[in-house]
């Protein structure tokens, strides 16, 4: 089974965020599992970089309002082939995937994602520039999201296809004019289609288009069928409601490890866990906290948005900082939530450390370093770093939304003996509740012989990607056989 894999991001070429680490862990346990995996990206100047040996295997000409591109072919570190869409008039930028260095949309990013949707819909038709063509086109999120579109609207022999919901408030909404360009029919132009309250939308025509969808946990799944997290596209889901699937995501279970993990002090395991205790000290001294054994240290590592509930830590720091705690922050995002946690640092650098910017080996580090990971989420479709924090014998602190309800067991002495709590969940997105749960937290933290048993729950969790992509691989074979009928 041939299956194109499609995104904006993947790591270590190109990563903002949760999906770079899924388009890198799931096409390679895919590819494990025998499937004939390719992943298709924008050739951005780190991937250029990255892939420089990757040679030309096709020209895309110009079509519409599209600029003519190529394609290169080379290897991910997995292994995986990669598919580079060469195209430096779109891709060769300064900033970021999405973004110039200034956090401000690309003007053309209807263009830049509309052509990467446009050659993933390509291979996975009869209009294909390669000789390999995909059997199931296997897009994500809304820069992708307008492949389905293509392949329904007229491309020859088109390959069934999926959109995978990372992130519904992500919706890729632009002027309906710009249609045109991206070679979209007059009569694709309406809300049967991809028209979105008068605009265009990448994400909607995903919706509306592809065979399947699939949001990345169970709960996200019925939550975007709902108001509260629906972002004005729970009608249509519902509507597609038994094309609905809700799949966890794994992790790199190698990456993520650690007795191996190359950037901590000293490795451990569930068997060595007094060995974590240095990794604490050491990111202590490295970020000039206090050097406190006693003191709780929570640890975040997350993009400074609304929706990672970041304001709802800072309101609760007055009463956190009343309670035996530190903080280590490791985040970027919102200039303002960035000046606030800048800010509080300063005025408490002893209790609260914050780390402005992007960076792999200390968000490694704080996983390890510190006692509990802090996740106060209004919305998680699912969610890494708990799970990434339950390995390394953090339990998580969590908002019980999307993935995370999935993914941590909750707190509760019968849990903890059975095996279940790996972490502690709250409801209300309020600085108050998430204050009660760190309480809880504590409480189980001032018993060592608990604390222990939770740390080795959480560690003793399943989170590879092997179960969920056994279900993807379960779900292309259904797509090709109703598309065979
Ligand atoms: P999201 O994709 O919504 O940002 P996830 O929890 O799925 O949330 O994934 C976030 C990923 O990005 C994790 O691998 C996390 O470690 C990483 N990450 C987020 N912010 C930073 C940062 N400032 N520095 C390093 N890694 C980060
Ligand atoms: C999105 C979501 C996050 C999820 C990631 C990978 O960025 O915000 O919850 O883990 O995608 O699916």
């Amino acid at each position: 089974l041939r299956v194109l894999f499609v995104t904006p991001e993947c790591a270590p070429w190109a990563k903002t965020g949760g999906l770079g680490d899924v388009s890198a862990s799931l096409p390679a346990a895919l590819a494990a599992l025998g499937l004939d995996v390719c992943v298709l990206l924008p050739g951005y100047p780190s991937v250029r970089q990255a892939a420089r040996n990757a040679r030309k295997v096709a020209d895309i000409r110009s079509a519409h309002g599209l600029p003519s591109a190529r394609l290169l072919r080379g290897r991910l570190p997995s292994g995986v082939p990669a598919l580079v869409l060469d195209c430096p008039s779109l891709y060769r930028r300064e900033g970021g995937p999405y973004q110039d260095g200034d956090g401000v949309d690309y003007s053309d990013n209807a263009l830049r994602f509309g052509l990467l949707s446009h050659v993933a819909a390509r291979l996975a038709s009869a209009a294909s520039p390669l000789v390999w063509r995909a059997d199931i086109l296997h897009c994500n999120d809304w820069p992708t999201a307008l492949a389905p579109a293509y392949l329904k609207l007229g491309l020859p022999g088109a390959a069934p296809s999926l959109v995978v919901v990372h992130n519904l408030a992500f919706q890729g909404i632009f002027p309906l004019d710009v249609a045109e360009r991206l070679g979209l029919p007059p009569e694709s132009l309406k809300s049967e289609g991809v028209e979105y309250w008068g605009k265009l939308s990448f994400l909607k025509a995903g919706l509306y288009y592809a065979d399947r969808i699939v949001a990345v946990s169970p709960t996200y799944a019925h939550e975007i069928r709902t108001e509260a997290h629906g972002c004005g596209m729970q009608g249509l889901v519902e509507t597609r409601a038994n094309r609905l699937a809700g799949i966890l995501n794994g992790i790199d279970m190698d990456a993520w490890n650690p007795r191996t993990d190359p950037h901590l002090d000293t490795n451990y395991d569930a068997d060595t866990l007094e060995d974590k205790a240095p990794n604490k000290r050491a990111l202590q001294a490295e970020l000039g906290l206090a050097a406190d054994d006693d003191a709780l240290l929570l640890g975040m590592v997350s993009r400074l948005t609304d929706q990672k509930g970041i304001d709802l830590v800072l309101d609760a720091l007055p009463e956190l900082l009343a309670r035996p705690v530190q903080l280590a922050l490791l985040g970027g995002g919102d200039a303002r939530f960035e000046q606030a946690w800048r800010e509080r640092a300063a005025a408490t650098p002893e209790r609260i450390a914050a780390v402005i910017g992007f960076d792999e080996r200390l968000a490694h580090r704080i996983e390890a370093g510190a006692d509990a990971f802090v996740m106060p989420s209004r919305f998680e479709p699912c969610g890494l770093n708990q799970m990434y924090s339950q390995r390394y014998g953090t339990p998580p602190i969590v908002r019980a939304t999307g993935g995370l309800v999935d993914s941590v067991g909750d707190f509760s002495v019968d849990g903890l003996h059975r095996g279940e709590a790996s972490g502690f969940l709250f409801a209300d997105a309020t600085p108050a509740a998430l204050v009660e749960a760190v309480d809880r937290a504590l409480k189980v933290f001032a018993d060592r012989v608990a604390w222990r048993t939770l740390c080795r729950n959480g560690m003793a969790r399943d989170f590879s990607w092997g179960g969920s992509a056994g279900r993807y691989a379960r779900l292309y074979v259904a797509m090709r056989a109703v598309a065979a009928a």
